[in-house]
């Protein structure tokens, strides 16, 4: 005979069951992504459904989705619901030119690691070539050719001529 789960659990069964620490556990609360009922005891009580709300957090973190964001999309749902299917699928819409970016980004800082990747040290002989002077410092700050697709079409305007991608 199997047991039917509790619809409650203690944050200890949260945190075994999410594989989350009690301090995270605390901290996602604080910041208002999930949220318990307090027993007479003053014990922690959180809905069994949180831990849906605990993957997704997990999840959106792994991928580099701002704990920001993440708060954000759960406040559209109705009622402060947990994410269902269709909620999920309207989540991960709303994430998805996040996510290519970072997937573009990732794919560039794989495939560029050893060459110049435009943060201005200047230490490569490779930078002779893709960031001569630091010019691409007059264009923001950070390794410039590792950013944005739109720093890289403009990147792709001005470089020199006689000079390829690699
Ligand atoms: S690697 Fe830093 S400027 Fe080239």
């Amino acid at each position: 005979m199997t047991s039917t789960p509790p619809p409650e659990l203690t944050v200890g069964q949260v945190a075994a069951r999410s594989g989350v620490a009690v301090s995270a556990l605390h901290f996602y609360e604080q910041k208002g992504l999930i949220s318990s009922r307090r027993t007479s005891g003053n014990q922690r009580r959180y809905p069994r459904e949180t831990l849906r709300r605990i993957a997704v957090i997990r999840v959106a973190q792994r991928v580099g989705i701002p704990l920001r964001v993440v708060k954000e999309a759960f406040a559209t749902l109705p009622d402060g619901r947990t994410p269902d299917r269709d909620d999920w699928a309207h989540l991960s819409a709303a994430w998805c030119d996040e996510l290519d970016t970072r997937i573009d980004q990732l794919a560039r800082l794989r495939n560029h690691l050893a060459d110049c990747i435009g943060c201005g040290c200047l230490s490569l002989d490779r930078c002779l070539l893709r960031n001569r002077d630091d010019r691409l410092g007059a264009r923001g700050s950070g390794p410039r050719r590792l950013f944005t697709r739109a720093v890289r079409a403009e990147e792709d305007e001005h470089r020199d001529p006689g000079t390829t991608r690699s």
